[in-house]
């Protein structure tokens, strides 16, 4: 079987180590796992692949013989490395946002539009987190009843501001808990603008001028061009919840033809990447504790919207660390490979 020499650019932060997991998990096919992080990681040694790999500092050669790179360091770096990468023939898979909206770069769900790759120029970019989640939930609907819109309340755990969002909640949990006074402020600015422990922030990203946040926006731009319907009208609120892992979201979803609970529940059972766990009575519907660490996203709560004619109502929830990033990555790379287009530009 032919393997893949692959870069991890952001090896050493939250979703790259997910990355890393996941392509031994998944048995990618690897003939080369090249970490790659910032001059402060540089010289780490971290096991990948079945070998102890050292980090490099990512710079513009860092992208020589490499088939893919995925990338998890912010938007700056993507924008600063993308070009090295496309120019050493490296196909580049970006979990910022640097490049979603571009109409050059395919924005991709595989169980959804993985024929978009078909038409990549070298990089391809993964959705949002909470929107990769939504989309699980809402695509197997809109195909089998016609998406009109939708309003979405997301609860966001704080893996999704990095590893230091992890360590600031744990860090004011056990404070709290243990009456301690408060610790001097850190060296560096905190990662939320509020205690996040015992406490919710409806606030993800910078605020725009119509009060709808960055984040929130990024629900209704990466659903229109995902699902290729441009006009569809999405209003979302985003909010910070103090959960370690897994994205939830509720959602209330109208459509064009009539819909009905049994037919939406079979639907969503047959959809591939998704699991149906409702069954209200059992008191088994989807908890970011269960799909931590779970491929599957969880889809429960569904019910006729009494708020539309042709409404249906649900909750989903998923691992954002992986269908949200890490592994939605992995399988474009997979996708990549089983389409053929894992060409040179
Ligand atoms: P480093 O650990 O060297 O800072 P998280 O989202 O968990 O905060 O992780 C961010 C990731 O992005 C880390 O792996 C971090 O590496 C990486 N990173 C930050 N700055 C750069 C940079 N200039 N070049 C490459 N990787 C970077």
């Amino acid at each position: 079987m032919k393997k893949y020499r692959i870069g991890i650019v952001g090896a050493t932060g939250a979703v790259g180590q997910e990355i890393i997991h996941l392509l031994e998990k998944r048995e990618f096919p690897v003939a080369e796992a090249r970490l790659l992080a910032s001059s402060r990681s540089a010289g780490r040694e971290i096991q990948a692949c079945g070998n102890l790999e050292v980090v490099k500092e990512t710079n513009s050669d860092s992208f020589k013989n490499l088939d893919i790179a995925i990338f998890s360091a912010g938007s700056q770096n993507t924008v600063t490395f993308a070009d090295a990468a496309r120019k050493s023939d490296c196909v580049v898979i970006d979990n910022s946002s640097a490049f979603r909206m571009d109409k050059d770069v395919p924005l991709v769900i595989p169980e959804i539009n993985g024929d978009a790759l078909e038409s990549h120029k070298g990089i391809i970019a993964n959705p949002n987190c909470s929107t990769a989640v939504a989309l699980m939930g809402l695509y197997p609907l809109h195909k089998r009843f016609g998406l009109k819109r939708f309003f979405a309340s997301t609860y966001q755990a704080v893996s999704g501001a990095g590893a230091e969002g992890v360590t600031e909640l744990e860090n004011q949990v056990k404070n709290q808990i243990s009456n301690e006074p408060s610790p001097p402020p850190p060296d560096s600015d905190p990662v939320f603008q509020h205690p996040i422990a015992f406490n919710l922030i409806p606030h993800i990203d910078d605020f725009r001028e119509d009060g709808y946040t960055k984040e929130e926006l990024k629900m209704r731009n990466e659903t229109r061009k995902i699902l290729g319907i441009p006009s569809i009208q999405v209003s979302c609120t985003c909010v910070r919840v103090p959960v370690l892992r897994a994205h939830s979201i509720s959602i209330n979803a109208e459509f064009d033809s009539p819909v009905n609970v049994p037919d939406a529940r079979t639907t969503l059972e047959n959809f591939e990447g998704v699991e149906l766990w409702d069954l209200p009575n059992a008191l088994r519907y989807p908890m970011p504790i269960n799909y931590s660490e779970k491929e599957l996203c969880g889809v429960g709560r569904l019910r006729l919207d009494h708020g539309f004619s042709n409404g249906l109502a649900f909750w989903v929830v998923g691992d954002q660390l992986w269908k949200g990033a890490a592994l939605n990555a992995v399988q474009i790379a997979e996708e990549l490979i089983s389409r053929k287009c894992l060409k040179n530009l």
